[in-house]
């Protein structure tokens, strides 16, 4: 069997959906486009701009990495990611998808003696005191994530952490710490100097969001026992498949591509709808990737467009019963992607009780029949749909799904002509937070935010 994935855009064609449908003609005019797309791509990567492309082939990390938990893993009972974005998306979704749903749950010798693994991505003080309730801090490793180094949420995360260390382990509390950060610069690559931290290097031109490939994803999927070594071999297979100037051929061109004609149509709602609970995740970690990469005050020639698709995280066969009413009758804004798996790994017969049509048949032919259902049924409203099948859920199906999306995030931001790779709109909220909890250096612009707040009181409440 194969293990490449496969994206079959059928039901967007106008063969099948009759209002928006994309013509094979449209398609086709768009290859130029595509062409030019690539070549801009290319230029940006020589030019050392897109770092993420360079992820599949830094084989040598995955080597270093693999080391580092070898030697450690034997000596911690709990694997804490203190980070939030970028630097905790890709590695919960790592987790789920390729690790049992309940992995926490198992006994260490049924996780094959490695940790167990908690993200932590948020400053939610229950959330916190709830982890710590549940881990001896002394028998947990913390690996503290931030490109920036300053992150409010991570560094007030990584204080309390280290305060409770500190109060149980006294100075070598240092041992239980590693910094995932930039090589020389920010807060956390000198707390990481000066109290010997074990660190780790997010290469300057990888992008939080574009970073599960490096050691920001791959430290703790390594310590989850997650072959990080194939999922490196998915993405570089999938880049290899990428590299071809045909779009026909190439699955990042292709999903770009229909997203960005359905975009053109109105369809300014990217449902990301995976049919499998590991593939959970994958719809959170995509929704980051495709909001912050895509949505846009300005293209690159500096003029205001106020662009980018809504992405929406959903669910088969859960969300069948919450938000498919919508997409079947609601607006005509919506292109939905299913996410299908050809061979599910665990499988389930349900009894028979009273000549029930149900028993005796699978769980898995159940889902995998709702999701059909769904296309079908999508397609047969006029609501455009494209299935993205993995022939199994595996490191290198991942690695795969992975480097395709975040190639078609480039594509999609070199057709709506925008700067993919900046974030102006967070680090926006990360300045007004500095300055409201009052960071050093930020008082001008407190006085400022204080003076608006004056202005914006709240005038009309219930
Ligand atoms: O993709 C991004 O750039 C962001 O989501 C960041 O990952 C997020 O803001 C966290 O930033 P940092 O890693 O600097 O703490």
């Amino acid at each position: 069997m194969s293990q490449r994935i496969t994206i079959d855009y059928t039901n967007c064609m106008d063969t099948v959906i009759k209002r928006d449908g994309i013509s094979k003609n449209k398609l086709k005019s768009q290859q130029a486009a595509l062409r030019q797309a690539q070549q801009e791509i290319s230029r940006k990567k020589k030019a050392g701009q897109l770092g993420f492309m360079e992820l599949p082939y830094k084989k040598e990390e995955a080597v270093k990495i693999k080391k580092l938990v070898a030697e450690l893993k034997s000596k911690f009972d709990n694997f804490v990611v203190l980070g939030i974005g970028g630097s905790a998306l890709g590695n919960i979704c790592l987790q789920n998808s390729l690790n049992h749903l309940y992995y926490n749950f198992l006994p260490k010798d049924k996780r094959r003696g490695f940790p167990r693994i908690f993200v932590l991505d948020n400053v939610d003080a229950d959330m916190v005191k709830g982890l710590m309730e549940v881990i001896d801090v002394k028998k947990t490793i913390f690996n503290v994530i931030t490109k920036s180094g300053a992150t409010s949420e991570t560094i007030a995360q990584y204080f309390i952490f280290r305060r409770e260390l500190e109060k149980q382990l006294g100075k070598k509390y240092n041992q239980n710490i590693i910094a995932t950060t930039d090589a020389e610069k920010g807060y956390l690559r000198e707390l990481a100097n000066k109290e010997s931290y074990a660190s780790l290097v997010v290469p300057k031109n990888v992008g939080g969001r574009f970073s599960v490939l490096s050691p920001v994803g791959l430290l703790s999927a390594a310590f989850g026992g997650i072959d990080i070594e194939k999922l490196l071999a998915g993405a570089r297979d999938m880049d290899e498949r990428c590299s071809i100037s045909i779009m026909s051929h190439n699955p990042a061109m292709m999903y770009a591509v229909i997203q960005y004609l359905m975009y053109q149509e109105g369809k300014i709602i990217s449902v990301m709808m995976p049919y499998a609970q590991h593939l959970k995740e994958v719809a959170d970690w995509y929704a980051q990737l495709w909001a912050e990469s895509l949505g846009k005050a300005v293209n690159n020639q500096g003029k205001q467009i106020n662009v980018g698709p809504t992405p929406v995280k959903t669910l088969g066969a859960t969300d069948q019963h919450s938000q498919a009413q919508l997409y079947m009758e609601g607006p005509f804004d919506k292109v939905v992607t299913i996410l299908s798996v050809g061979k599910l790994a665990a499988s389930l017969t349900i009894p028979a009780y009273d000549d029930h049509f149900l028993g005796g048949q699978t769980m898995n032919k159940l889902l995998q029949t709702e999701e059909k259902a769904t296309a079908m049924a999508l397609a047969q409203k006029d609501r455009p749909n494209l299935t993205i099948t993995l022939p199994e859920i595996n490191e290198f199906t991942m690695g795969q799904l992975i480097h395709l999306f975040e190639l078609a995030t480039a594509y999609m931001g070199e057709l709506l002509e925008i700067n993919t790779f900046d974030q102006p709109g967070v680090e926006l909220g990360k300045i007004l937070t500095y300055a409201l909890m009052g960071r050093q250096g930020f008082e001008d612009k407190k006085k400022e935010i204080e003076a608006n707040l004056k202005k914006m009181k709240s005038h009309y409440k219930v």
